[in-house]
């Protein structure tokens, strides 16, 4: 059965700036916090970093090229923040290459989507995340950006994916800066959160017709039983998973029962009088990073772990199929979380979704001439494309779907080994697309999944 998108649906695919455009040292960029993890013994697979990564820095009017003959109205990337300020100056060679990539995309008929913060935090900020004036450094960063592309580029994603940069980065040390101090990473969440607010206050202020949003990610938390104690368990990670960021966002408020589960750790001089408003501040899209749903049941307590208030949660998996990354592949959990999102947050707010990451990892094979035959991941994608069309029919305002990624890249802790990319990235750095992008090109092109 063929399913249809409505014109002007936005199908497209999202990078971030660590993970392709190596230039780790050149023309004036710092060091952020990953260049800094990456040199820490055993924090990355094989020890590999994104100092060369897919040379996107240098390859960046190919890679826009590939977008348009990809038939991708849309391309999501993210700037680097210690490429373009240094001490809180302006380095103009790290704008200039950002500008021309801008132009780039214009010109092959790509509209350019910012993400600010795509987790390389200056590793020169003092506490990182844990300082509350990282929160205005962001803002001075945001206006910094925009001065330079505000012009180019209409829409605005001020962070991506909050629960990965605290409870990930700060609670469980899995990203950087490899903290594993739960207080400290409820610090970090609300400061990521207050640097959203306040940028999106600032950006509104210098820019009124932009679109400004924050991109969250959300990875529902079900029960393995009905017990009380299953039940409880898939509560406490949906709560801080989840309900941590969307809630406030929308609602200006913590949820009451995140607050209770984390009562004891919860810094008391984190919070201050204005923070929520700010945080509340209203945006125009909500970006939407969806990989799998993850089901739960109570166990023995582990730590280090990103589940702050639920350090006995044990992850139970389906008789589903798994991506490389052993991810259950759930396209059901995607319209249900659309549905929810929409009936809870965003609909009654009359703020669009736009899926800002889906995609999968999976063993690519490629044949004598490179080229990866992906029917796996052309399933995963077919799957979830159809579970947006299907929220959409149940009512949810989704406005467009981007892949992770446009190409194989740097996997974070994982390095190269995971390849999401419709397009294949060889050892010389050449870009072969997969059977994948050929297929994605299609759906770009038509709007209809066949
Ligand atoms: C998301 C990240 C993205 C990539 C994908 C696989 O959590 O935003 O950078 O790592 O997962």
């Amino acid at each position: 059965m063929s399913i249809e998108f409505p014109r002007g649906f936005l199908l497209g695919s999202a990078t971030s700036a660590y993970q392709i455009e190596g230039a780790a040292a050149e023309d004036g960029r710092q060091d952020s916090i990953w260049d800094v993890f990456c040199r820490v013994p055993g924090a990355i697979v094989n020890g590999e970093d994104g100092l060369v990564a897919c040379d996107h820095y240098h390859r960046y009017a190919e890679d826009a090229k590939l977008l348009a003959a990809l038939g991708m109205n849309t391309y999501r990337f993210s700037v680097s923040w210690s490429r373009v300020l240094n001490d809180g100056v302006v380095n103009r060679a790290g704008m200039d290459f950002y500008s021309r990539l801008v132009d780039e995309l214009l010109a092959n008929d790509v509209t350019p989507w910012l993400t600010l913060y795509h987790w390389d935090l200056p590793a020169a900020l003092p506490g990182g995340w844990t300082n509350r004036d990282t929160a205005k450094r962001f803002v001075d960063y945001a206006l910094a950006v925009h001065e330079r592309l505000g012009d180019r580029v209409r829409t605005w994603t001020t962070l991506n994916e909050p629960w990965c940069s605290s409870f990930l980065s700060y609670a469980a040390g899995v990203h950087a800066p490899g903290q594993t101090d739960p207080a400290a990473s409820i610090r970090a969440a609300h400061h990521l959160l207050l640097a959203h607010g306040w940028a999106v206050q600032a950006l509104r202020e210098a820019d009124p017709s932009a679109s400004l949003g924050a991109t969250i990610n959300f990875t529902p938390a079900l029960p393995a039983s009905d017990s009380a104690r299953d039940r409880d368990v898939a509560r406490r990670v949906d709560g801080t998973t989840n309900r941590f960021f969307v809630e406030p966002v929308f609602t200006g408020h913590y949820p009451a029962d995140v607050l209770d589960d984390l009562a004891e750790i919860w810094p008391d001089d984190l919070v201050a009088e204005e923070d929520l408003a700010a945080i509340s501040t209203p945006i125009d899209v909500l970006g939407v990073n969806y990989y799998t749903t993850n089901v739960f049941r109570a166990g023995e307590p582990t730590e280090p772990t990103p589940h702050i208030a639920a350090p006995d949660a044990v992850q139970v998996l389906r008789d589903l199929p798994l991506t490389g990354m052993g991810w259950e592949v759930d396209p059901a959990g995607l319209r249900n979380l659309l549905t929810w999102l929409h009936a809870d947050y965003t609909g009654p707010a009359g703020v669009p979704l736009v899926i800002t990451e889906s995609g999968a990892a999976f063993d690519d094979v490629a044949d004598e001439a490179g080229y990866v035959d992906d029917a796996d991941r052309i399933d995963y994608l077919r799957r979830h494309l159809t579970a947006v069309r299907e929220a959409m029919d149940a009512g949810a305002d989704v406005r467009g779907y981007l892949v992770w990624s446009l190409m194989d890249n740097f996997e974070w802790a994982h390095g190269y080994a995971k390849r999401f990319g419709l397009v294949r990235v060889d050892s010389g750095l050449n870009r072969i697309p997969k059977a994948s992008a050929r297929w994605f090109a299609d759906v770009a092109r038509t709007g209809r999944v066949g």
